[in-house]
């Protein structure tokens, strides 16, 4: 017996609101992923044009994005969901594993403070909406590279939230966003999100307890996990993915979604795309 599949005309979207950072300093300076070569170089007019892209897609499509002001010798501060994890006006502010990246930090949170978010410092280190991912009721929280364990217990503790915990395994699926997609950004009290993500990213048990809490996930492709499809952004209708993940690309218009194919080529030398460069703000002022 087959199921007859939800049709695109029944996703509906809901209107998100995003922070992301013009990358004018971005370049590869230092290499914190097995992404980034500082032998090889960058265009950084290029990467502007194609985050340009991503930013007036977001708009046509009818959401609102907030920017922060990009800081020279920051090249990486273009990935905002590493700035913060945000739920009902509370931002969780990041703790960077690298140097590299901790000149980020002050940054976010004077952000997040004027602009009325209520701030938590974390004590622990954890990069943000990388490695945090809202999945209906429950946090899903990356570890292994990144974020620290103690870092999930902090967030368990501040949303007063079920975390579940995954284990990343393969280095170029350093941060949660890079393997793992939640496609329904908004659901009922109690429902699942439809989420997709690439099983090889994750040790055995986690990959067990995927299955066991979406048994209806998307199963993606090494192929397209490997150019990055898995870290998109999504409204509920649209799903913002790589061009080249095309594999993902049909699953999802399978499922009733309707992709829209956004180019970051450049800032992948960076080792982050779409979702990378998107931080949801969910609740506090406007
Ligand atoms: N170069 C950055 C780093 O290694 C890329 C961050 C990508 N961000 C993400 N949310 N996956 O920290």
């Amino acid at each position: 017996m087959s199921v007859a599949p939800i049709s695109a005309a029944e996703r509906v979207q809901h209107k998100r609101r995003y922070l992301m950072c013009r990358p004018e300093h971005f370049t590869v300076s230092y290499s914190i992923n097995p992404w980034m070569e500082p032998a090889n170089p960058t265009d950084t007019a290029l990467a502007v044009r194609q985050w340009q892209k991503l930013y007036d897609t977001y708009l046509e499509l009818g959401h609102e994005v907030e920017l922060i002001d990009p800081l020279p010798g920051l090249p990486d501060m273009v990935y905002t969901a590493n700035g913060g994890f945000v739920i009902d006006g509370v931002f969780y502010a990041p703790r960077f594993r690298f140097e590299e990246r901790q000149g980020e930090e002050p940054a976010f949170i004077a952000w997040a403070r004027e602009n009325g978010f209520e701030v938590v410092e974390p004590e622990f280190t954890n990069e943000g909406e990388g490695d945090f991912l809202l999945a209906g009721d429950v946090i899903l929280a990356g570890r292994g590279f990144r974020s620290t364990d103690d870092s999930h217990r902090e967030i368990a503790r501040i949303f007063d939230r079920e975390v579940v915990s995954l284990t990343l395994v393969d280095p170029r699926f350093y941060h949660l966003d890079t393997a793992l997609s939640v496609l329904d950004p908004v659901v009922e009290p109690g429902q699942t999100p439809t989420i997709a993500y690439l099983p090889g990213a994750f040790d055995e048990a986690s990959r067990a307890e995927l299955e066991r809490r979406f048994p209806d996930a998307i199963l993606v492709a090494d192929a397209d996990g490997a150019v990055f499809g898995l870290n998109s952004a999504s409204d509920g209708r649209n799903v913002f993915i790589s061009p080249r993940a095309t594999g993902f690309e049909a699953q999802l218009r399978e499922r009733g979604y309707n992709p829209v194919l956004v180019d970051l080529s450049e800032l992948l030398l960076g080792g982050g795309g779409i979702k990378c460069c998107t931080l949801e703000l969910r609740g506090g002022a406007r």
